[in-house]
């Protein structure tokens, strides 16, 4: 067996174990749930999950509300139905209060639905303040829907979210969620080392439901 098969499955047990625990515990302390494009003061808690989602606008000066076409909406939780796109500036920012110090998981969600009626998917780049997240792409406008997420321990009070314009469409995004980890899951060689998710199966699935994550 390889050393990073052999990491990717200490990741995965990891991860199992801290999702257990969070989701047993249903204490949101710590968590942050955004939905971007969300209209302002649109609080609410998402019924399949008892999580709290906040509209985007506190976290943000810059970009535009838009929906997803109906069409596009079957199977998807209410996060992802709106979303905000930057038609304009190269580079867009989101601003979140995190603890520092404290491991997080990050997760940027992304569902196109041809929300611009372009039936054109755009293709950009994603970042952790100044480091390069991950580029968003999309197979094709029908599937056009993508997760990233990361495990990250903030040095800082606070986090940049980045969205970049690479000439190749307008950049969008739908979901920010932030959760709080145990400290000792995921271990790494310094405390500080971020992690990109690689693949994550789920050992204990009640039903299929691809769509609901906490
Ligand atoms: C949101 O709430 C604030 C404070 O109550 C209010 O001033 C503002 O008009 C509200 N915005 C909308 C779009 O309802
Ligand atoms: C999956 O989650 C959605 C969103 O909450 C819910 O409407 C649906 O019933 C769930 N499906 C299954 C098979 O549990
Ligand atoms: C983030 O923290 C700063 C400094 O403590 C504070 O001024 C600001 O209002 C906070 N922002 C939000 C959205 O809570
Ligand atoms: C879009 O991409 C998905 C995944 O690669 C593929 O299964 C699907 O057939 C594609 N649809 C079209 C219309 O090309
Ligand atoms: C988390 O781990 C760091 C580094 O090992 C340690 O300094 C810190 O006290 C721990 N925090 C908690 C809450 O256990
Ligand atoms: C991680 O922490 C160490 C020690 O605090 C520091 O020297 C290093 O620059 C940090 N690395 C990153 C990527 O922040």
């Amino acid at each position: 067996m390889s050393q990073t098969f052999k990491q990717v499955i200490a990741l995965l047990s990891g991860f199992s174990l801290s999702l257990i625990l969070l989701v047993h515990a249903q204490d949101q302390s710590g968590f942050i749930s955004i939905d971007c494009g969300a209209t302002e003061n649109s609080t609410y808690t998402l019924q399949a999950s008892g999580l709290n989602y906040i509209p985007d606008a506190t976290f943000i000066n810059t970009g535009e509300n838009k929906l997803i076409l109906p069409e596009y909406r079957d199977g998807y939780i209410l996060p992802y139905i709106s979303l905000r796109s930057f038609p304009e500036g190269i580079r867009n920012c989101y601003k979140i209060n995190v603890t520092s110090g404290i491991k997080y998981l990050i997760r940027a969600a992304f569902l196109y639905g041809n929300y611009d009626g372009q039936n054109k998917v755009p293709d950009f780049d994603l970042y952790l303040g100044p480091n390069l997240w991950d580029s968003v792409r999309f197979p094709n406008a029908s599937e056009a829907t993508t997760i990233k997420e990361l495990i990250h321990v903030p040095l800082r009070n606070y986090i940049h979210v980045c969205l970049v314009n690479t000439a190749s469409g307008v950049p969008f995004i739908s979901a920010i969620e932030l959760r709080p980890l145990p400290n000792a899951s995921y271990g790494t060689q310094m405390p500080n080392d971020t992690l990109a998710l690689a693949v994550r199966y789920d050992t204990g699935p009640t039903a299929l439901n691809y769509t609901l994550h906490r």
